[in-house]
């Protein structure tokens, strides 16, 4: 969603703007703006589409003068994207200027209140009436400080601002609530931003603001204030990783580079978790009492998140022998679950700040449950309001469809259900040996599958499929989560109509849609099942379907007698399987993608951290 970035120092602010905002592309958004602090006062300039419309509105930024500004990528939600409705907005005085990503709640009663206080709007926004309220503020007490705590005080909603007021050159204020916002500290000059790519380029130490941080600064000097007001120290951090892991790196897309990281990422999540033949997850406490008192383990999440939390029912419920389940985040809120002390709720989250898990988790708290997350993003939101947190390594994420995130994320809850399961004494010794050599060598067993000849033939299959116009995905236990996951990325990067059922729900219902040419995506790689998944094959084969089935090496002969097209991923231990199964899915859906001129990286329509509810 929303991405800001903020500028102050010597160099030209304007370029420094555009380089971090191309780095925030990847949140989505459908229109960009800045606003420079210059010798004419404040100027915005902002434009509809994509960030080079902005870029040759200001010839790549050296037609803006001035060293101190704030810049936005916007993500529709008040008002259709416009030049209008782009930000920065002002205010009706002219003095203020604020970009801000989030959502204003109370935004109609403040709009009505503003109105009567004389002000006057020019966008459908909710962020005009926050420029509006502070612009009110500051003609009251004529302080830029004391206007921004007076107004945000008044906001009901989630923010990060950024904010400038004409009468002040040189400062910027921002502060922020349930969005994320970081504080980038240079040499002569200062940063703020929703994310560390925009601006890795000219620093590496950030501090990560907390809900009611403010921070006040020019390129010289900065102060942050907590909720209270009151002066307070951030802890400098060091970033860790280059600026070119969020670079393509000579790979046409970051969808494709970030799916031949899966093996790298694989190894850093998996590796460091693996000492003498154990599972330990450092700062993980899950007593065997505790365990053993546990009514049910909830999992709860979005997307492709989600469906990790539906194939962590399976295998959890499987090692441990505990009840789970998987909840979309979106409901988790809304349908008053059965949820206190003796669940185990578990998040599980790339950005860490989707809107929906972070509400989930807070009222999982606060109805008394334990609460565990599972993320990527270091210091972020869901990371820390959990009362514990498992870390994915798998790096910055850049592609709105996940890739190397939803493989890490499968591999943390392979650990999770391994330490629990020791725990709680559920799995045999042979057993767990035998998850733990299939661990060590998963990534390897990834890297075969990303082999040239797999690439070709889901680049032939692509060919062959992609002008169809529906698809559906069928497969049995753990491969029908996996149809899930397929599914979902053929949807959003493809835009190509798609649907997953487990295999045998598809004669409920579904199978009505199956006529001559409908292309079935058949998962066959849990061996006691596949008899009963190639049945399912025959099933809408006789119906006309064009069926691709993907199975196991050494399945090939005979799902090739029934299944139009195979193809075979090597064979692991049967729990890991679905790391394997997803990555031909995967390359799939990224080569029809590239057939159908589809935006690969950016796909119509989405977002990659989805901060509003
Ligand atoms: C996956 O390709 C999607 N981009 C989307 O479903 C995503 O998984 C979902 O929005 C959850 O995001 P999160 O992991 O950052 O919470």
């Amino acid at each position: 969603m929303c991405g800001i970035v903020g500028y102050a120092g010597s160099r030209q602010a304007a370029p420094v703007l555009l380089d971090g905002l191309e780095k925030l592309e990847y949140r989505g958004y459908d229109s960009a703006g800045v606003c420079v602090h210059n010798e004419n006062g404040l100027e915005p300039v902002k434009a509809k589409g994509r960030l080079s419309v902005l870029r040759d509105r200001l010839e790549g930024g050296s037609a803006l003068p001035g060293s101190v500004g704030i810049g936005h990528t916007r993500w529709a939600t008040h008002g259709a994207p416009s030049d209008r409705n782009s930000h920065p907005h002002m205010s009706w005085t002219g003095k203020i200027a604020v970009v801000h990503n989030g959502i204003i709640e109370n935004e109609a009663r403040l709009r009505e209140k503003m109105l009567r206080k004389g002000a006057t709007f020019s966008s459908e926004t909710d962020t005009e009436v926050v420029a509006n309220l502070i612009g009110y503020y500051y003609e009251k007490y004529g302080d830029f400080v004391l206007a921004v705590r007076e107004a945000v005080v008044r906001l009901e909603g989630s923010f990060a601002l950024g904010i400038l007021c004409k009468d002040v050159p040189g400062k910027i204020v921002a502060v922020k609530k349930d969005s994320p916002l970081i504080f980038g500290f240079g040499e002569g000059e200062n940063f703020i931003a929703s994310d560390v790519p925009a601006i890795l380029k000219y620093t590496q130490t950030v501090a990560y603001l907390e809900d009611g941080d403010m921070a006040v600064f020019d390129g010289d000097s900065v102060e942050f204030f907590d909720s209270t007001g009151e002066p307070t120290e951030k802890k400098r951090e060091k970033i860790t990783w280059e600026m070119s892991a969020a670079e393509r790196g000579g790979y046409d897309h970051f969808m494709m580079k970030e799916i031949y990281e899966q093996p790298k990422a694989l190894r850093d999540t998996i590796s460091p978790r693996l000492r003498n033949g154990q599972v330990t997850l450092e700062g993980i406490d899950l007593s065997a009492e505790y365990l053993k008192g546990l009514r049910k383990i909830y999992l709860v999440a979005c997307g492709s998140a989600y469906y990790v939390s539906v194939l962590a029912k399976y295998i959890i419920e499987k090692t441990c022998r505990i009840a789970c389940e998987a909840m979309m985040a979106s409901e988790f809120r809304y349908c008053d679950p059965v949820v206190g002390k003796d669940n185990l709720v578990i998040f599980v989250s790339q950005s860490g700040e989707t809107a929906d898990t972070l509400a989930a988790l807070r009222e999982a708290k606060a109805r008394g449950a334990q609460t565990l997350a599972i993320v990527n993003v270091v210091g972020s939101a869901i990371a820390k309001a959990a009362d514990q947190v498992i870390y994915t390594w798998a790096g910055p994420e850049i592609a709105v469809a996940t890739t190397k995130a939803f493989t890490t994320q499968l591999s943390v809850v392979y650990l999770l259900a391994m330490q629990m399961a020791k725990t709680l004494g559920t799995m045999s010794v042979g057993e767990y040996n035998a998850l733990i050599s299939g661990l060590e060598s998963l990534p390897y067993d990834v890297e075969r599958v990303l082999s040239q000849r797999h690439l070709e033939r889901c680049q032939y299959l692509a060919s062959r499929y992609h002008a169809h116009h529906d698809a559906f995905y069928i497969g049995r236990n753990v491969d029908s989560g996996i149809c899930m996951e397929g599914s979902l990325k053929l949807k959003e990067i493809a835009y190509l109509h798609s649907e997953a059922y487990p295999a045998g729900e598809l004669k409920h219902g579904p199978i009505s849609l199956i006529e001559d040419g409908t292309l079935v995506v058949a998962l066959a790689t849990i061996e006691p099942l596949f008899d009963k998944t190639m049945a399912n094959i025959k099933e809408v084969k006789a119906r006309g379907a064009d069926v691709l089935c993907v199975t196991l090496e050494g399945y090939e002969e005979q799902a090739e007698k029934i299944a139009d097209s195979i193809i075979a991923v090597p064979k692991v231990h049967p729990l890991l399987q679905p790391s394997l199964s997803i990555i031909p899915l995967q390359l799939f859906s990224y080569y029809v993608a590239l057939y159908r001129g589809c935006d690969v990286d950016k796909p119509r329509n989405l977002a990659k951290s989805v901060t509003v509810e």
